[in-house]
């Protein structure tokens, strides 16, 4: 367990079903997680790459393998311990805004510290300190159900942060949006990476947000691939490598972000 790990998870396994049935969904998954770290998980659908995101969410169970947070095993604790452990150190950003649609903006941003106890002052202070991080402090009145989708996105955001976690868990955050509203979507994400050191782990089919991450990790049926093979429309030939003994050989111009923003792994 590296010290400065804030998710590590060994050999993790999940199958669905059973006999003629039985579907393995993660073959044997080992990743380290460093605090503060932007990590974009890729790969076709169908991968794997939700399942992977809930068992580190803790919102799964493995079928073998384990998941440590900050060191602890997560097996290890009883269900309750594992309910508080994910409300306090985790946020989550789900393409699906499970948003209560009749309840108003703020009472969906009031409720992960509603579950965790906290008191109603408090939670309401805190709620709208969230709610003003993502400039939707105007609309805490209104019922969620009558925002648009990037502020509906938005309030999810708000509502990941309120509890103040060291982790966010964004599947296809931008997903459900136009390409300005996810651009301002993605820009709030790592804005919190930045400046308040919160690790992001996010599934995303975008290339370019998998760009914006400090790594990628690929799944490739239920495995982390080093070298996948890219989808035959995007292959491109390889940029030239400096050579060996020219450690400080000028490297070749970045390619501007292309528009169209492009989809990898269909
Ligand atoms: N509850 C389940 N029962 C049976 N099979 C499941 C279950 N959940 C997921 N699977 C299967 O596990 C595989 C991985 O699913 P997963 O949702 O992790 O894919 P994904 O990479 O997130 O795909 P997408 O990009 O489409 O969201 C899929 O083949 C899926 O059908
Ligand atoms: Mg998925």
């Amino acid at each position: 367990m590296r010290e400065d790990a804030v998710l590590e998870a060994q050999n993790l396994v999940k199958t669905y079903g059973k006999g003629d049935s039985l579907f393995t969904a993660l073959g044997g998954i080992d990743l380290t997680i460093r605090q503060g770290e932007k990590v974009a998980i890729i790969g076709k659908s169908g991968s794997g790459k939700s399942t992977l995101m809930h068992l580190l969410a803790l919102l799964d169970k493995p079928t073998s393998g384990a998941v440590f947070v900050e060191g602890q095993d997560a097996a290890k604790l009883k269900n309750g311990q594992l309910g508080h452990l994910r409300g306090q150190k985790f946020g989550f950003v789900f393409q699906q805004f499970f948003l209560n649609g009749h309840a108003s903006v703020l009472e969906n941003v009031i409720l992960p510290l509603k579950i965790a106890g906290v008191g109603r002052a408090e939670r309401k202070r805190r709620a709208l300190e969230a709610l003003k991080q993502v400039e939707l402090d105007d609309k805490a009145k209104n019922k969620a159900k009558d925002l648009s989708g990037g502020q509906k996105q938005r309030v999810v955001i708000a509502r990941a942060i309120v509890g103040n976690p060291s982790v966010i868990f964004a599947d296809e955050p931008t997903g459900n949006l136009d390409t300005a509203t996810g651009q301002r979507i993605e820009d709030l994400l790592f804005s919190l990476n930045a400046n308040q050191g919160i690790t992001l782990i996010v599934v995303t089919h975008d290339a370019d947000l998998a760009a914006r991450c400090d790594r990628q990790i690929h799944i490739q049926d239920g495995r982390i691939v080093d070298h996948p093979e890219p989808p035959a429309a995007t292959r491109e030939p390889k940029a030239p490598e400096p050579a060996p003994d020219q450690p400080d050989a000028p490297q070749p111009p970045r390619r501007p972000t292309p528009r169209p923003r492009r989809k990898v792994h269909l």
